[in-house]
């Protein structure tokens, strides 16, 4: 989960050491970073960690001997926001092709970016993926889902382009394809690659489940350790609030669970879901069944300060999530993130969760943080 705890250099600080110390000691048995962004100009949040060179390493090393610690692997999700840079990071953000986000007023119109920026992109993601391994992250995740810039180029509906990075799934793969090849090659056969894509971007026009499949394939060939399937897009955020859409998923526990069942007998991944696993009965179910290799949790980690520890003690834990039933969608969407961004302030100064937390003063806070960070 994004953390938002970089400084102003936008290098990691004693409170994300804190953060990561708790879950490795915790028992977490692989923690992956938030969003650590290739290039400063395109982040996602203001105080994103940003890791362009060795400058921020000595902090950075700090933070991740903290979430080693207790035999935890600890990996670095690496990523670029492209379109989906606020208007605190930037007001020229660049994108495959220059098609707006629709959400609020919080994001600029992008460019569309020439070959030589995505020629740039794809050595920033490289040269980051290098820093995270001497920083001595234990694996990399390349962050290809949530509508961020690689996202962008696979969707039809952000990448208009019609050269060779557009147009056809082979054409806007073609970055992420490359980024994770060279990825693999600069940190060896041994070193944890993974990569998280979307099942679909829930949106018509956009990436879709064929697309989608495609691309597993393409990365199967290649050779990574782990697909993180999920979906949506800042425009639908599916990956946060699909239990509000649709009765089955609520019913049924964990999101985008029948893409990865189709998705099996195309392909022997590894594979991991996150989003909505919260009960052990049916986490267990699932492995047993050999559905997915590995689960993943977010929100659980802030709905509960001892998780996972206390949810693998007991056979029948089950995690209870916070409930934002606002008709406006687009205000449940920020309580989502600011109620969690809130608690995540919270375990990191070392401080009790606050689970009765009132969800408008957290988007105020979060938003000040955001405004306050990225432009003063
Ligand atoms: C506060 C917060 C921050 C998040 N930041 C990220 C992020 O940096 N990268 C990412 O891939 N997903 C991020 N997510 C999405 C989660 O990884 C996950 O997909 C989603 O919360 C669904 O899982 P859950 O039901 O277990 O919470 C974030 C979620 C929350 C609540």
């Amino acid at each position: 989960m994004t953390e938002r705890l970089a400084d102003r250099n936008q290098h990691a600080t004693a409170a994300l050491e804190h953060l990561y110390r708790h879950w490795s000691a915790n028992d977490a048995g692989l923690l992956i970073s938030g969003n650590i962004i290739v290039d400063r100009r395109f982040k996602e949040a203001s105080a994103n960690i940003v890791l362009e060179d060795e400058s921020g390493l000595p902090a950075l090393s700090r933070m991740v001997a903290a979430g080693t610690q207790n035999n935890t692997h600890f990996w670095a999700q690496i990523s670029h926001a492209g379109r989906q840079s606020t208007i605190f990071s930037t007001f020229k953000p660049i994108a495959p092709s220059a098609v707006k986000l629709k959400k609020l007023m919080l994001f600029a119109k992008p460019r569309a970016m020439t070959m030589e920026e995505i020629k740039d992109v794809e050595d920033r993601f490289v040269n980051t993926a290098i820093l995270c391994k001497k920083a001595g992250f234990t694996g990399v995740q390349i962050h290809s889902a949530h509508g961020y810039l690689l996202n962008q180029f696979l969707s039809p509906i952000t990448n208009q382009r019609t050269d060779e990075y557009g147009g056809s799934i082979e054409n806007r793969s073609r970055l992420l394809l490359d980024i994770v090849r060279r990825v693999r090659a600069e940190l060896g056969a041994d070193f944890p690659v993974s990569v998280k894509l979307n099942s679909a971007d829930f949106q018509r026009g956009g990436f879709n489940e064929e697309d989608s499949l495609i691309v597993i394939q393409k990365l199967e060939e290649q050779g990574i350790d782990l697909l993180e399937i999920s979906g949506g897009t800042y425009e639908n955020i599916t990956f946060l609030t699909e239990r509000y859409q649709r009765k089955s998923t609520q019913e049924r526990e964990a999101y985008f669970m029948d893409f990865a069942r189709k998705i099996r007998k195309h392909t022997n991944l590894p594979l991991m879901i996150t989003g909505g696993f919260r009960s052990r009965a049916f986490c267990e179910e699932v492995l047993r069944k050999k559905e997915l290799e590995m689960i993943g949790f977010a929100r659980p980690f802030l709905n509960e300060a001892d998780f996972p520890n206390r949810f693998l003690e007991n056979a029948d834990s089950r995690v209870s999530d916070a409930v934002f039933n606002f008709k406006i969608h687009q205000m449940r969407d920020f309580a989502e993130a600011g109620f969690y961004d809130y608690q995540i302030h919270q375990l990191a100064g070392g401080k009790d969760l606050k689970p009765g937390y009132n969800p408008y003063l957290a988007v105020l806070r979060m938003t000040k943080n955001e405004l306050v960070k990225g432009w003063f």
